[in-house]
């Protein structure tokens, strides 16, 4: 019988929020559960339960669709010798009755020791995780974030290929509204993966996921690599140290065409597939690139595994199943030992393990918050956010990261929920009583100073609750920009 070790009250939001060495942590872990636990016949799944996790219970709380995410955390809890209690149908639960999410979480994280959260909404798990004393887990987020899946994607790879650094990963269809590829391209452009969006028409990244990987993983535009262009990474940074095993990955975009050339050659290591998220779009589906036995006959995909998240509608051709670059059944199978690895470093199951401690993550929390009342001032713009569910409002804030990566460029807005972004705002000074349309004036506020400020949508809102506009900003930040008083 397990002790109740020490439960963290840490949360799994995004794949941001975990640093690289809890990623290897984690696969670790799950590597021992596949070695200690083994099926006879198959190496990528698990045949056997422990007892580790027999004083715990996980709750799985769905507000959407769900079979592998909700499945295999099952499966994983029961495996590590847990207890499961679920909430899988809304029709069924408290929230047909209107009930609010911050509610629910309050009330669940009495009857479990850990929950996993699939929601509709973007920023829902963030939103989960602030009423809840106990570890929330993302399994899917409107189209914001899946860091569990990306888990479970990585450590396909990981498998297939023994090091993530120096691969190149295709991602194929709905890259906007696929909440997997947002968290699969961030840890790919952390550990130095090259990645080559093949996107269905109007289904690029989103504008803010390429800002964030511009600017915070250092990924650079390569346009001439393919019709749709690829994205590099450049010399790894302290917070990103290495994944897996292998040499240094070191292409700089400018200086070492070489490199950038063979990177251009080289031939692609994986293709993850996607489907046309329908829930997602108002539209319906046009063109959508389909994958089939006739699409990898292509040379460069000679040595490509491919991946999929699941469900498949269509995208991924059934005859690729025999293929044996099909990799998405196994990756499938992975969610189990990955997700016993998560679960029991959440429950501080490895305490004396010679395993690195599971604290930390890759977050920076230096980011100013703003933080005002859902009455006051700017909302997020995303329509999907969490902000927006009526029967959240009383639980929910204006809540933003202020994002001055430059002193001398433009400030923009990030949402604490969802994490879509904004440059275009009004900022107003509640001391002074002035407001200015000019972003630049996010480089002077500090978390010192930030409740002296106010964010409005456009001047309007602003002239409306008594701002007057601030004149000479611009000019004034173009001197000190240049140095003069
Ligand atoms: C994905 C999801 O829910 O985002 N499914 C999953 O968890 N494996 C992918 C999808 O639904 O397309």
């Amino acid at each position: 019988m397990s002790k109740k070790t020490g439960i963290s009250t840490r949360h799994l939001n995004s794949i941001n929020n975990l640093s690289n060495r809890e990623i290897e942590t984690i696969f670790e872990i799950a590597q021992s559960y596949l070695d200690k636990l083994p099926d006879k016949l198959r190496s990528y799944r698990i045949g056997r339960s422990t007892d580790i996790a027999s004083d715990f219970i996980l709750a799985s709380l769905f507000y959407e669709p769900s079979t592998r995410t909700r499945l295999s955390f099952e499966s994983a809890m029961l495996r590590l010798g847990g207890d499961v209690i679920t909430s899988a149908d809304p029709a069924t639960s408290s929230a047909a009755k209107g009930e609010s999410l911050a509610d629910a979480v309050r009330v669940i994280a009495n009857y479990a020791d850990l929950m996993v959260i699939r929601h509709p909404r973007d920023g829902a798990a963030r939103l989960a995780a602030e009423y809840s004393p106990i570890p929330v887990i993302n399994g899917g987020d409107g189209s914001h974030e899946h860091p569990t899946q990306t888990l479970c994607d990585l450590f396909t790879l990981k498998k297939k290929n023994k090091e993530l650094r120096n691969l190149k990963i295709a991602i194929s269809g709905d890259l906007r509204g696929s909440r997997t590829i947002h968290s699969f391209v961030y840890a790919l452009a952390r550990f130095g993966a090259r990645i080559v969006p093949m996107p269905a028409p109007g289904m690029e990244l989103p504008h803010h996921v390429y800002r964030r990987l511009r600017e915070e993983f250092s990924c650079k535009f390569d346009s001439a690599d393919g019709s749709i262009g690829a994205l590099y990474h450049t010399p790894v940074e302290p917070h990103q140290p290495a994944l897996f095993s292998g040499p240094d990955f070191e292409l700089s975009f400018e200086s070492s065409s070489s490199a950038m050339e063979k990177a251009r050659k080289q031939k692609i290591s994986a293709v993850y597939v996607t489907r046309f998220q329908k829930e997602r779009w108002l539209q319906k589906q046009q063109e959508y690139p389909r994958i089939d036995a006739k699409f990898l006959k292509d040379p460069k995909y000679s040595r490509a595994s491919v991946l999929h998240p699941l469900p498949r509608v269509g995208e991924l051709d059934a005859s690729v199943d025999s293929d044996s670059r099909a990799a998405y059944f196994e990756q499938a199978a992975y969610g189990v030992p990955v997700r016993m690895a998560l679960i029991s470093l959440l429950l501080g199951l490895h305490e004396g393990e010679t395993l690195a401690s599971f604290e930390g993550g890759f977050e920076k929390s230096s980011l100013v918050l703003y933080d005002q009342p859902l009455t006051t001032g700017l909302r997020c713009a995303n329509p999907n956010c969490i902000v927006h569910e009526e029967k959240e409002a009383p639980y929910v804030r204006n809540k933003f990261h202020l994002l001055t990566h430059d002193k001398a460029a433009a400030g923009r807005l990030r949402c604490f929920y969802c994490e879509s972004e904004m440059d275009a705002f009004v900022i107003a000074n509640r001391k002074n009583k002035w407001y200015t349309t000019d972003t630049f004036a996010l480089a002077g506020i500090t978390n010192q100073n930030v409740r002296d400020f106010l964010f409005f949508a456009d001047e309007s809102d602003a002239i409306g609750s008594g701002f007057h506009t601030r004149k000479n900003f611009a000019a004034k930040h173009s001197r000190m920009a240049a140095g003069q008083s």
